[in-house]
């Protein structure tokens, strides 16, 4: 730690202590792609070795082209294309493939609304939709190379008109719903969309989101649109402008089914999807084709064990990487089953998601840890009440997550029998990169494990020298992945200097972690989430960790404010679990239980209890803005990616008594 007592260093001191290993059941590994460790070794050594043909091999089996690349990789750091001089359209992979076997019948999303309303879509039924939205687009003028904003809720239309961009080769730029109309004007502004995609409204916990009122005040100032396309999903009275809006079903109906895909080429962009930086101002990352498709299929197929008779459910927002990833594009490519669910978890009792799984039978179900601490603190009896036999296989994204919840998650959901993959990425990486193989990997609570095929991570200090085993320090990524994006959209600057240049000649992810002797990986959060008290720097998420370990509590976040003695001090907000009320006593308890899990190192200086963490709409906990709350009392920073403004408030007002 030489170069912690500057505090300008970029070792982090790792204190969370982890001894459980779960190996994956034989039933499991004999029956999944990669069946054991050998296996797994053998094609990840091929993969460093030669990833050109690693990846080639697999472009040739996993994807159909209209024409074969010239050159798998060629890469002028740091800016890549792959499969050059291939054609080839990630609608037909994703659609039309699927249509000369049985799978035409074979349903491809099976949705459910949130008051209750249901469909399934067959590869048949999605490839109609498909194609005649791709002709209502080009109807309305939208042409090859042109953006697209896509602003609705989680109905079969969003997937569908996704597709239907890709077929006709119009990137997309799929703007969260949750998002107020500054948030879509900028972006929409920033891509420069010709069309936006709508609907009048969408259903959240009960109630209405007015997203066609929110398009049209974004559209105030944002010139460059000139169509606008309305789903009717709540009926709700809109403003209709005549000759810029237009109904979905009536420009359905008058449009035909047939629609060639267009051939792409491999590096056409395919979309951008805009995700905050440090700096406040949404960053535009940019996907192309065809590395992008290969990444998320052969992902999708290999950390989720797809098989034909699988029932996948991953309940992030399309409004996500996480969405587009493992909803749409690496679900469908396989042809595999998707489940779509439009609401809320807790509407109208926090047992829906237990609901749906029983109901539609799911064997694999990807969620984020936020959402898991939120289940356990709504209490274990809600999944008791339905049969979750039908579950195979589990997965996590998004965060860190604490052994704790893990081990609820392990237990409650996977009746202990089924592997839980933990897998780490980013919007910007496009596909899982850090992940157990769930027939192969044995997971400890709260490591996301080992890099998958051709994937070359790093543990690093700011001056990009590799730090030795269990040493905390910087994620890199040392060589380009076919999913990596391809630039910051109108920013190659930017792109370059905040990925590619912060740590000298590798991809800096902008994560903390340490590697353990067995080669896995621990994410240790954001860097800048990371602590310094006496020249020890601490990952926010491990004091987090200690706290929900204790019983009265069911969420908590830790940042660092400034401290004479010590460099920075710890204060730590704790939400408790249902019935458990706040007191002095209890408050004492808890620093006393952080000391006894990690060492008084990391004993809060300050526990403030609240009854909610400000957090984005993805879920993440904005710790920025409880640096703030606890440095300042106040905030000033950039509030727009909050979920629930009023959690500021409350908590300005929670003084400690
Ligand atoms: C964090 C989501 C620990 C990490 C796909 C990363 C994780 C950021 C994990 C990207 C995980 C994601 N364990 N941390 N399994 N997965 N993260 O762009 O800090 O929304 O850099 O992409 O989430 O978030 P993004």
């Amino acid at each position: 730690m030489a170069d912690a007592k500057s505090g300008a260093g970029t070792d982090i001191t790792s204190v969370l202590k982890e001894k459980r290993v779960f190996k994956p059941k034989a039933e499991f590994s004999g029956l999944a792609h990669i069946k054991n460790r050998a296996q797994y070794d053998r094609l990840y050594r091929k993969s460093i070795k030669d990833p050109e043909g690693f990846w080639g091999t697999l472009a040739e089996q996993e994807l159909v082209w209209h024409k074969k690349w010239t050159k798998v990789l060629e890469w002028k750091y740091p800016f890549a294309r792959w499969f050059v001089g291939g054609k080839i359209n990630v609608s037909y992979n994703c659609v039309d493939r699927h249509l000369s076997s049985w799978r035409r019948n074979k349903a491809a999303i099976v949705w459910e609304g949130e008051p209750g309303d249901a469909r399934v879509l067959t590869y048949q039924d999605l490839h109609r939709e498909v194609c005649r939205f791709a002709n209502v687009l080009k109807t309305l003028g939208v042409e090859k190379g042109d953006r697209v904003a896509i602003y609705m809720p989680m109905v079969p239309e969003l997937p569908i008109a996704m597709l239907a961009c890709a077929r006709v080769g119009a990137t997309h730029t799929v703007i969260f719903g949750g998002f107020s109309s500054e948030a879509l004007k900028d972006r929409i502004n920033d891509s420069q969309c010709k069309v936006v995609i709508t609907a009048d409204g969408g259903y959240r916990r009960g109630q209405t989101v007015p997203l066609k009122t929110n398009v049209d005040a974004a559209l105030a100032d944002a010139q460059s649109v000139q169509h606008v396309i309305v789903l009717r999903r709540t009926h709700e009275a809109i403003h209709f402008e005549p000759g810029r809006d237009h109904w979905w079903h009536e420009m359905m109906s008058a449009s035909s089914n047939d629609c060639p895909p267009e051939r792409l080429d491999s590096e056409h962009p395919l979309y951008i999807l805009y995700t905050s930086g440090t700096t406040g101002k949404p960053k535009g990352v940019l996907h192309t084709t065809a590395g992008y498709l290969l990444g998320v299929t052969v992902t999708a197929k290999y950390v989720f064990d797809l098989k034909e008779e699988d029932t996948f459910w991953c309940t992030a927002d399309i409004g996500w990487v996480t969405g587009h990833s493992y909803i749409v594009y690496g679900p469908l490519s396989n042809g595999a089953t998707v489940v779509m669910y439009e609401g809320a978890p807790n509407y109208p009792e926090p047992d829906r998601f237990w609901h749906l799984i029983e109901k539609y039978r799911v064997t694999v179900f990807y969620t984020a840890p936020t959402a898991i601490r939120s289940f356990i603190r709504w209490g274990e009896q809600w999944p008791r009440r339905h049969d979750l036999s039908s579950l195979r296989l589990l997965g996590t994204v998004g965060e860190p997550i604490n052994p704790e919840a893990w081990m609820w998650y392990h237990h409650v959901i996977g009746a202990g029998k089924c592997p839980i993959v933990d897998t780490w990425w980013q919007t910007e990486t496009g596909m899982i990169m850090i992940t157990p193989l769930p027939g192969v990997t044995p997971t400890k609570p709260g490591s996301c494990t080992l890099p998958f095929f051709g994937i070359d991570p790093l543990i690093t200090n700011k001056e990009g020298r590799e730090l030795p085993q269990n040493h905390g320090g910087l994620l890199a990524l040392r060589r380009p992945w076919p999913a990596m994006f391809r630039t910051l959209y109108g920013d190659p600057e930017r792109y370059r200097r905040q990925y590619w240049e912060e740590i000298p000649g590798v991809y800096f992810t902008g994560d903390g972690a340490r590697c353990d002797k067995d080669g896995y990986y621990w994410m240790m959060g954001r860097v800048d989430d990371v602590i310094n008290v006496s020249g020890h720097r601490l990952g926010t998420m491990e004091v987090e960790s200690a706290l929900v370990h204790h019983p009265s509590v069911a969420e908590a976040a830790v940042v660092g404010r400034p401290d004479e003695i010590k460099g920075q001090g710890i204060v730590a907000f704790v939400t408790l679990r249902g019935a458990v009320e706040p007191s002095a006593d209890l408050r004492e308890e808890l620093r006393g239980h952080v000391t006894k899990e990690i060492g008084a190192l990391a004993r809060p200086d300050e526990i403030r209890f609240t009854d909610a963490l400000p957090k984005t709409r993805s879920g993440k906990i904005m710790r920025r803005l409880l640096r703030e709350v606890a440095t300042s009392g106040g905030i000033v920073g950039d509030t727009t990616t909050l979920e629930d403004f009023s959690v500021l408030d409350r908590l300005r007002h929670q003084e400690e008594e």
